[in-house]
């Protein structure tokens, strides 16, 4: 019955003498008080009111299932634009190539992609692939090797094959080796602006079928992108990597003036970003911390051997002089062009032998006033100098370089920090307390690998053995003192 009127109401709202507001329809009232029926003019009010609505309903659902058709559409292109947006947010390799990866998958619905870069030099394409929560691996394969990305490089030209198992370019040996089923392969040339091959795009496995023709169109569109976006983070990579090594470098040439500080810069970069990582510094503060802690007693080339050398006490007079590569290192750094990114490097290093309640120097900050990534390489650096042979004396008990730390909790040192680094697993640390000795003491490190620092040293104080630390203490002690002459002893 409704439905009828409805249907009929359609005719109507074609006349417009049937109008919601026209006068007939007003002054025609009256009918409905004397019938008991509803007024016909109120009744096409009521119809045309009906259509209207339904009209818009209708209208909303076309309208939302053609922006459900655009949706669709545009997915592809919204992941094209996500990979561009990473060459603003994201200039490493590793992370826009992982950005890439993550977008092509999604776009052409596959179960696998990945990025072969070539590498001309060893004539390899290499890619990595993610290992759960331990970080990534490197997979490499030979440019002139039978692998489908290999053939695909060779030959500059996309490969698409709907069924691996029925094709002659595939080798079975690779599932067999990671126990994976490749059905459907498909890989696209990536070029740089000159022509030349920089690598390979392939995914594996589309959800729904072979890969089609669109398919081998969005991933030749996805690969012009990111050729260029490669290319440039390759650029970049080279060029942290040279900055990096000069920096690392520059630090080796005050180091290795005197062999008893081999390997100081080195060891407190790596202790300070083993605590910087344990305790959450991300990204750019990771950067200048890193550089921070190479160049932190680069001033120490403006103090005179014959001062840095005595083997003894120094007199107040040398220990000023001493002091003073605090503040060399800060005006050698600030003459060097530093990103925007890396300005605090000058700052920050030079901080390293501030103490919280101001006694430290050259310029006696206070708490809050000397920088986070500071007070982390002062740490590193008391803890470094501490547990190296020096010329004055041997390297000092584990037992008594934690006590000094202790002590020196809120007063020289951030309490976070030390109980940061007392919290380092034990392997970690002595891997890179011992990287510099004599000989390869790899072997026995791993022992260590169930305990944390501050475990190992509770065991060499005396601490009772639990289940699987048997034994630790005494191998630590032999690790420690391999090579070194009993009767070395403190001069204080
Ligand atoms: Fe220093």
């Amino acid at each position: 019955m409704a439905k009828s009127k409805v249907n009929q109401g359609h005719t109507h709202s074609h006349n417009p003498s049937h109008a919601p507001n026209s006068s007939a329809s007003a002054s025609s009232g009256t009918e409905t008080s004397t019938s008991g029926k509803l007024d016909p003019a109120a009744l096409n009010e009521l119809e045309n009111e009906l259509n209207n609505r339904e009209i818009a309903i209708i209208e909303r659902e076309i309208k939302s299932l053609r922006l459900q058709e655009e949706l669709d559409r545009l997915r592809p292109l919204s992941g094209l634009y996500r990979v561009v947006k990473a060459m603003a947010t994201e200039r490493r390799l590793d992370s826009l190539l992982d950005t890439i990866t993550r977008e092509t998958q999604s776009i052409v619905k596959c179960d696998r992609c990945s990025v072969f870069v070539l590498d001309h030099d060893k004539s390899e394409l290499w890619t990595q692939v993610a290992q759960g929560l331990t970080g990534v691996r490197t997979i490499r394969i030979p440019l002139s090797g039978a692998a489908i990305v290999s053939h695909c490089a060779r030959a500059g030209r996309i490969i698409n094959i709907p069924d691996a198992y029925k094709d002659d370019r595939f080798d079975p040996a690779v599932d067999k080796k990671t126990g994976y089923k490749t059905r459907s392969v498909l890989c696209v040339p990536m070029r740089n602006r000159e022509g030349g091959i920089i690598g390979v795009f392939q995914v594996l496995n589309k959800l729904t079928g072979p890969f089609t023709s669109e398919d081998e169109e969005w991933l030749e569109a996805l690969t012009a992108v990111a050729s260029g976006l490669i290319e440039q983070a390759q650029a970049y990579d080279e060029i942290e990597r040279f900055v990096d090594k000069t920096l690392e470098v520059l630090a080796q040439t005050i180091d290795k003036r005197d062999p008893l500080t081999a390997g100081h810069s080195v060891r407190v970069t790596n202790y300070s970003m083993m605590i910087g990582n344990s305790m959450d510094v991300l990204g750019e503060d990771l950067d200048i911390l890193r550089y921070s802690a190479m160049m932190h007693d680069y001033g120490k080339i403006g103090v005179p051997e014959a001062v840095l050398w005595k083997p003894g006490r120094l007199t107040p007079e040398e220990y000023a002089t001493v002091q003073k590569h605090a503040s060399i290192t800060f005006d050698l750094l600030s003459n060097l062009p530093f990103t925007k990114r890396l300005q605090a490097v000058p700052f920050v290093a030079s901080c390293h032998h501030e103490k919280l309640d101001g006694t430290g120097y050259y310029r006696g900050l206070k708490g809050e006033q000397i920088p986070f990534l500071s007070r982390i390489i002062a740490v590193a650096d008391v803890f470094d100098a501490l547990t190296s042979v020096r010329h004055y004396r041997n390297r000092m008990p584990i037992e008594k370089v934690a006590e000094i730390l202790d002590a020196g909790k809120d007063n020289h040192f951030d309490a976070a920090c030390v109980e940061a680094f007392d919290k380092l697993p034990a392997e970690t640390v002595l891997t890179c307390m011992e990287s510099e000795r004599d000989r390869h003491a790899s072997a026995d490190i791993g022992m260590f690998s169930q305990i944390s620092w501050r475990r190992l040293v509770e065991l060499t104080a005396g601490s009772k053995p639990k289940r699987g630390e048997d034994n630790l203490k005494e191998s630590f002690e032999r690790l420690y003192n391999f090579g070194l002459p009993a009767d070395y002893k403190p001069l204080d």
